[in-house]
């Protein structure tokens, strides 16, 4: 499998409970390598933009407050099939329905309160690292 790179952000509801190092340890339990991360606080407009995709959906301000509500930490996680190893490494979006061990399932508070973004495509993971991060900044 190849060495991939992919966006994670650390939500609003896990850095407000101090979650930030617990959840980084499960990457990189997980093999996965962190290659570039900052904490910061998007605006609305800023977190509207990154979900534009969700723009149609019914939870779209819901989830656009949520994301400017507190600040979150961004993050390239990079190794072999990461895209894929990040989403197994977070569990299903709702925490109801997340395998044991997983960050949803041990830390997340809900569907929406789900504590972690993962990229879900090569494409999305190359259009979101870029979405926050430089080359220059992307350190492997
Ligand atoms: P994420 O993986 O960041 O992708 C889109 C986000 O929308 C998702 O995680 C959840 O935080 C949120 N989301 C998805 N479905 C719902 C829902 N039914 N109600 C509220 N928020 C949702």
């Amino acid at each position: 499998m190849a060495t991939e790179r992919t966006l994670s952000i650390i939500k609003p509801d896990a850095t407000k409970r101090n979650l930030t190092g617990k959840i980084v340890a499960k990457f990189e339990d997980a093999g996965l390598r962190v290659i570039a991360s900052k904490r910061i606080h998007l605006t609305a407009a800023q977190a509207g933009e990154f979900y534009a995709e969700h723009k149609e959906r019914g939870f779209y301000g819901e989830l656009v407050a949520y994301m400017a509500s507190e600040p979150v930490v961004v993050q390239v996680l990079e190794g072999e099939g990461a895209i894929a190893k990040n989403r197994e490494v977070m569990g299903a979006t709702d925490p109801a329905q997340a395998d044991a061990g997983t960050i949803r399932k041990e830390f997340a508070l809900s569907k929406a309160e789900n504590s972690v973004h993962g990229s879900d495509s090569p494409a999305s993971a190359a259009r979101e690292i870029a979405f926050f991060f430089s080359g220059l900044e992307l350190v492997g």
